[in-house]
C-alpha cells in the first residue's frame, strides 16, 4: 500500500470507542494533549487482558484517555490502576473522566511526580505504562525493573522520540528481559509516527 492510503486505511479500522473516549480525543486535539489515541489505546487493552494483568501502573495520566483503556481491561479481571499525574488540574480532570466512564471504583489517581513516589513504593505490578517528561524515563526504569512482576510487561510510549533514545538501549541491555521496539503508525496517537517498547520480565 502507498504510506499516505495505508494510513488512510489504519485510520478507517480504529474500534468504536464510546462517548467519553471520543469526547477525549476532541478535546485532546483542541487543546494539544498528547495521548495514545485510539490504536495504541486498543494496544494497551488487549496487552492488559492477555498478558492478565490484574495490577496495573500508570506513569502519566493527562486527562486519563490511556487510564480508561487500561481500566477497561482491567475491570474484566478484577484488577485495579494506578495512574500517576503531576498536574493538579489535569489529575482532577482525570478522576472526573474516569468516573464518567465508570472506571472510578478500580482506578486511583494519584497527584504526585512519579520520580519522587517510586523510591517509596512498596507495591509490584503486573503491568507498567510509561508515558511522563520523556527525559525522566531513563531516570525511572531501574525501579521499574524492581516492582514489575515476573511475566510482567513494561510499555513504554514514544520510543521514537529523540530524548528516548537513552531509555531503549538501557532497556534493550536490561538482563531478565524480553524485549520488543516498534516504529510506525499509529492511528490517531500523538504523534502517528512514533516508537513502542515493550519488555517482558522473566522469570528468574
Ligand atoms: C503524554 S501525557 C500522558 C498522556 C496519557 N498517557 C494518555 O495517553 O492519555 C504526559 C503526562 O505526564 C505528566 N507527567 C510528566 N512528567 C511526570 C512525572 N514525573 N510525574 C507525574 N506525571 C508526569 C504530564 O503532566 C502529562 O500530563
Amino acid at each position: 500500500m502507498e504510506q499516505a492510503a495505508a494510513e488512510e486505511h489504519f485510520r478507517s479500522l480504529v474500534p468504536d470507542r464510546g462517548p467519553v473516549l471520543e469526547r477525549l480525543e476532541k478535546e485532546a486535539a483542541e487543546r494539544d494533549i498528547p495521548i495514545v489515541g485510539p490504536s495504541l489505546g486498543n494496544l494497551l487493552y488487549l496487552l492488559t487482558l492477555t498478558s492478565m494483568s490484574q495490577k496495573v501502573l500508570e506513569l502519566g495520566t493527562a486527562t486519563g484517555y490511556s487510564t480508561i483503556w487500561l481500566a477497561k481491561a482491567a475491570q474484566n479481571l478484577q484488577g485495579r490502576v494506578h495512574t500517576y499525574e503531576r498536574d493538579a488540574k489535569l489529575a482532577e480532570e482525570a478522576k472526573r473522566n474516569i468516573k464518567d466512564a465508570g472506571y472510578h471504583n478500580i482506578v486511583t489517581v494519584h497527584t504526585e511526580d512519579i520520580t519522587e513516589a517510586l523510591p517509596k513504593m512498596a507495591d509490584s505490578f503486573s503491568l507498567i505504562f510509561v508515558d511522563i517528561e520523556k527525559e525522566a524515563y531513563a531516570q525511572v526504569l531501574p525501579d521499574l525493573v524492581d516492582i514489575l512482576k515476573p511475566r510482567g510487561l513494561l510499555i513504554a510510549d514514544n520510543a521514537g522520540f529523540e530524548e528516548v533514545r537513552s531509555f531503549n538501549e538501557r532497556l534493550a541491555k536490561t538482563d531478565g528481559f524480553d524485549t520488543a521496539f516498534l516504529h510506525g503508525f499509529f492511528a490517531g496517537h500523538s504523534p502517528e509516527r512514533d516508537g513502542l517498547a515493550i519488555a517482558r520480565k522473566r522469570v528468574s
